[in-house]
């Protein structure tokens, strides 16, 4: 049987490809998600794939994983440097958190070096663009 990962998008992510495209580049959430469900499927993996602009909505996604996910991929956007909320359920999760950034956010303004998952993460992927998110399955695939 394959290995479930959940993929969990925070805030802005949706709008991936039209925003801030000399950071974020001009790849959508959606064309990421076709490379990962090809990558998956060549790896036997299977993604549950998820965004939402809302705390709340990633924390529950967070519980639904504890009793599916047999590891996480996080990208929880500006979240990362605000939300004890989103560290405490990952830290209700007892299987594998790899968290991405599209962009490097140690090169970037001081309020983005700090991100409260890095904490819970047993590895952190950022500045790679969305190859991140890919290299991040990879790890999940070893
Ligand atoms: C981000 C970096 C965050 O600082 C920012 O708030 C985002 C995206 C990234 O993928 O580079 O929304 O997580």
């Amino acid at each position: 049987m394959s290995k479930l990962i959940y993929v969990l998008n925070g805030p802005n992510l949706n709008l991936l490809g039209k925003r801030q495209p000399e950071i974020y580049g001009s790849e959508t959430l959606a064309d990421v998600e076709t490379r990962m469900r090809e990558k998956a499927a060549s790896k036997s993996l299977e993604v549950e794939f998820f965004q939402s602009n809302y705390e709340g909505a990633l924390v529950e996604k967070i519980h639904e994983a504890r009793e599916k996910a047999a590891g996480i991929i996080i990208n929880p956007a500006a979240y990362s440097h605000t939300s004890v909320a989103i560290l405490d359920a990952l830290n209700t999760f007892d299987n594998p958190v790899v968290e991405v950034h599209i962009s490097n956010i140690h090169k970037r303004e001081g309020f983005r070096h700090h991100s409260y998952v890095s904490s819970r993460a047993e590895g952190v992927i950022a500045g790679l663009g969305t190859l991140g998110y890919l290299l991040a399955l990879d790890y999940f695939a070893e």
